[in-house]
């Protein structure tokens, strides 16, 4: 990839990695705790009668309790996935499955993430009924809308923290309310939103919590469950038997660097979250400062002020977006659109806000994180800016300008 962006780009211009709601760098000090899990601590967690074991077992539960403790929870609620994926099919499908008799109504947001909307695509084939709620055009839920879908016979809330796309932040505190009077369980997907802003799951009522450690500067294939264990108990049905590692609910030999590092990211995030998002926050200002002030017919995709610090989301007037990241491929971004198929397709979170096709095709995901550098960011704008130009005032014949290649939307 090194190679290929060199040789598009040229030698000297250094790539600049602006997709970190796509997944994070792994933090160094993240990396320096993982790697005596691969050398010489290398045990198997489930490993009990010898010090390899042993050590693997307690850097686990060591890592367990840094998890539980940013969210607020006792480590025992843990369960150990291989990412938010794993955790939302385990969550709700473990719902459904167990709590079927008492109800067969879940409801949910037209903007969740893919994870969640094709797991309860799933459901609804097999017979349960699906509410999905609107949202408005900054991308929230109405609390009213919400508070009449969530009838007495509705088992399950599914409504996420942080919007990948947008950025968006629901009030989970209001919608765990709501949840909790009605006897129905909240499940939250908090893969954007873990250390990026405080999550506390019991004034928040969460009961299933689905997070990941390669959002927070961790590695791929490792995520969390956090599972309410009182006040209510979740039972949950298990969707990978053999073996019965984490308490029956999630089998298979942990990945133990893995986790190692998730709880070193969680630790980190505990202590620098508050320092970070605002640094973080001050760079997007100064990002969308920095298009405004070089461009005309700048939108930004959801409310300036209430979303989380990393997200950036703006159409830029008669821009196709693809066109211009295609131009610019040492510059990491995504575009509003996404392509499931040879055809690319308005987001369907930008579409849910109702944005016309032709804004969700000029729109930009930026996404800032704890490593991007006020250097990069005028770089970027600089180089966007440029490109945007050039696009508006010399556009690409007809044949070029048909939408024939496929940037996919990194989630
Ligand atoms: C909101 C949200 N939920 C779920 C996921 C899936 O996470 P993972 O890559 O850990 O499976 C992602 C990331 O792609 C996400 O942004």
């Amino acid at each position: 990839m090194i190679a290929y962006l060199s040789a598009l780009c040229g030698d000297k211009m250094q790539p600049i990695y602006l997709d970190n709601l796509a997944t994070t760098p792994v933090d160094p000090r993240v990396l320096d705790a993982m790697l005596p899990y691969f050398r010489e601590t290398f045990g198997n967690a489930a490993s009990q009668t010898h010090l390899f074991g042993h050590r693997a077992v307690s850097a686990v539960e060591e890592a367990r309790a840094h998890i539980g403790c940013l969210i607020n929870a006792e480590a025992r609620a843990i369960v150990f996935t291989s990412g938010a994926t794993e955790s939302v099919n385990l969550a709700i499908k473990g719902v459904a499955q167990t709590y079927h008799d008492r109800g067969r109504r879940i409801v949910t947001a037209r903007t969740e993430h893919r994870a969640v909307l094709d797991v309860i695509d799933t459901l609804e084939t097999d017979g349960f009924e699906i509410v999905r709620l609107d949202v408005d055009s900054d991308g929230h839920l109405s609390l009213d809308a919400v508070d009449e879908a969530v009838t007495p016979d509705t088992i399950l809330v599914s409504i996420m923290h942080a919007n990948n796309e947008v950025g968006t932040l629901h009030d989970i505190a209001a919608i765990g309310a709501i949840a909790r009077d009605r006897g129905a369980f909240l499940h939250c997907d908090a893969a954007q939103s873990l250390g990026k802003t405080p999550i506390d799951v019991e004034t928040m009522k969460i009961d299933l919590l689905s997070i990941s450690a390669h959002k927070l500067y961790g590695p791929k294939g490792v995520g969390a469950l956090y599972c309410r264990r009182r006040d209510p108990r979740v039972r949950l049905a298990p969707q990978v038997h053999g073996g019965g590692h984490e308490r029956g609910m999630r089998s298979g030999t942990l990945n133990v660097p893995g986790i190692v590092g998730f709880g070193a990211a969680a630790a980190i995030a505990g202590a620098e979250m508050t320092a970070d998002s605002e640094r973080v926050m001050d760079l997007r200002q100064h990002l969308l400062a920095a298009l405004r002030n070089g461009l005309d017919g700048i939108t930004v995709n959801g409310r300036e002020d209430a979303s989380l610090a990393g997200c950036l989301n703006v159409a830029i007037d008669r821009i196709d977006a693809m066109q211009l990241l295609e131009r610019i491929p040492e510059i990491a971004l995504s575009t509003g659109s996404a392509c499931t198929t040879a055809i690319p397709q308005p987001s369907h979170v930008l579409s849910a806000m109702g944005l016309e096709p032709e804004r969700a095709y000029a729109s930009i995901r930026f996404g800032l994180g704890r490593f991007t550098t006020r250097a990069e960011i005028d770089s970027a704008a600089e180089r966007i800016l440029a490109t945007a130009t050039e696009l508006r005032t010399c556009p690409p014949a007809d044949d070029d300008a048909e939408r024939t290649s496929c940037v996919r939307l990194s989630t």
